[in-house]
């Protein structure tokens, strides 16, 4: 292939040479390769059909690009610097392939359109596979949380205990923020899924184009509205990495709550060596790392979201050289995503609880005090005389280093006399969750439910992909 630029008609002298290399931006823009090539035989389809290229020109077009789509996935294909972007090294490489015809591919198109239209193709792939990717993470919480509906441990609020819990509930609000998430993508895709091909550089083409014929052959809704925005939108690719954003920063929550459940001082959980490693000089750790990694590498995510929003910031209308910067935060946010969620989906089948510990840790820190209010409520207390009441006895169980279970019925009565025997059901873990039986609720009947309502949505998923 030549190193003659496809656009050098008007320039007189050479490109500087450090200037060629740092405009660009071939090194990293070639992945977008199957989907400039799928664009490409859509638009020399279109043209063909409006007589705008002859059939035998669409078909030798298409047949070289098929063949250079072989060569690039086969790693045998030269990419060159001087050629500038993936757009112009396939370009140049039709021409040198096929001769005089590979010219004609670019009629009634700019690598403005192109370049918006190939992000939005690889993006849509990309979030199905994000999509798959949750959707495996989230099998796998509900695979613990079915294992684990009984489970009990404390709850917190400030990480000071506040009641009893099930592990199987706590694993359901990991499930919840993963739902969220995955709409959140399922709408970016659609809003995303209109076609620029056509809008040309900025103003639209003078041929006779079938822009609805373009979209419909690439799967897209339809065509962009106005050829401006739709050569300088970049709001899909915002709105994918604050989606992405919210989903690594939920990773990195549920990633600190395994570090803190796996602390010697905690031991709630194990996660298998798989997963762990070593330190070089204490012989005895066995570090978290993959959630650590994850919960720091939900930074570089955030920062990438910054990056798109400061280079789309006061930018005129319409396509602007910038736009080039769109590309390495989002590949990026890819890789990390689509790896955080990869090796997430790994781990947590290795995880096995302690139950014990979980149900030790809960007997601690007056996890049913909040029953022993609702109870004497329940008596015919009003709720903020029976907060006192139990607060009280609560300091009193602090100072004499017991629970509340362990006070007689005598001495409790003597703080209320609504008290009575039955008040011992309601002080137990068991008895404390039971009773939070309603939608949305930790009893473990409802965490039943709730994990095949969650089956079920995740099966209607599968079946509508
Ligand atoms: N490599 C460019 C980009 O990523 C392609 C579009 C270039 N357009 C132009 N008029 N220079 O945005």
């Amino acid at each position: 292939m030549s190193d003659k630029k496809l656009w050098s008609g008007r320039f007189n002298e050479p490109t500087d040479q450090f200037v060629e290399a740092f405009t660009a931006s071939v090194t990293f823009d070639q992945r977008l390769a199957p989907y400039d090539i799928q664009g490409s035989i859509a638009h020399a389809r279109m043209l063909a059909q409006q007589k705008i290229l002859t059939q035998a020109e669409c078909d030798d077009i298409v047949a070289g690009l098929e063949c250079i789509a072989t060569q690039i996935e086969q790693g045998t294909f030269v990419w060159s610097v001087a050629q500038e972007d993936v757009h112009m090294n396939i370009e140049a490489a039709l021409t040198a392939a096929i001769g005089e015809t590979g010219k004609k591919l670019h009629t009634g198109r700019s690598r403005n359109d192109q370049v918006a239209t190939d992000i939005r193709l690889w993006l849509r792939d990309e979030i199905q596979a994000v999509c798959t990717a949750l959707q495996q993470v989230q099998s796998a919480i509900l695979d613990i949380a079915a294992r684990e509906a009984d489970t009990i441990l404390p709850g917190f609020t400030h990480l000071q205990t506040a009641q009893p819990i099930t592990f199987g509930h706590h694993m359901l609000a990991w499930f919840e923020m993963l739902q969220r998430d995955t709409s959140r993508m399922n709408d970016c895709a659609a809003r995303m899924n209109q076609m620029p091909l056509g809008a040309a550089a900025l103003a639209g083409t003078t041929y006779p184009i079938d822009r609805d014929l373009t979209a419909s052959l690439l799967n897209f809704s339809a065509p962009c509205r106005n050829s401006l925005d739709a050569v300088s939108d970049r709001d899909f690719a915002i709105e994918f990495s604050a989606a992405a954003s919210l989903i690594l920063l939920h990773l990195s929550r549920m990633s600190e709550e395994l570090i803190i459940w796996s602390s010697a001082q905690f031991g709630f959980i194990t996660l298998s060596d798989g997963f762990c490693t070593g330190s070089s000089i204490m012989p005895q750790k066995k570090n978290p790392d993959v959630p650590e990694l994850i919960r720091g590498k939900s930074g570089r995510v955030f920062g990438h979201l910054m990056a798109l929003l400061t280079l789309m910031k006061a930018q005129p209308l319409a396509y602007n050289k910038d736009n080039q910067e769109d590309k390495e935060p989002l590949f990026d946010t890819v890789d990390t995503l689509r790896g955080s969620l990869k090796v997430f989906a790994a781990m947590l089948p290795t995880l096995t609880c302690n139950q014990t510990a979980m149900r030790n840790a809960a007997l601690q820190g007056f996890a049913t005090a909040t029953d022993l209010a609702d109870y004497l409520v329940r008596k015919g207390l009003a709720f903020r005389d029976a907060h006192d009441v139990v607060g009280r006895v609560v300091a009193h169980c602090v100072q004499a280093g017991c629970d509340l279970a362990d006070l007689s019925l005598e001495y409790l009565q003597g703080y209320n006399h609504l008290i009575a025997a039955d008040v011992y059901d309601y002080l137990t873990l068991e008895g404390s969750v039971a009773a939070r039986n309603h939608v949305g609720g930790t009893a473990p009947d409802q965490v039943r439910q709730a994990i095949a309502a969650a089956r079920q949505s995740l099966k209607i998923r599968t079946h509508s992909d």
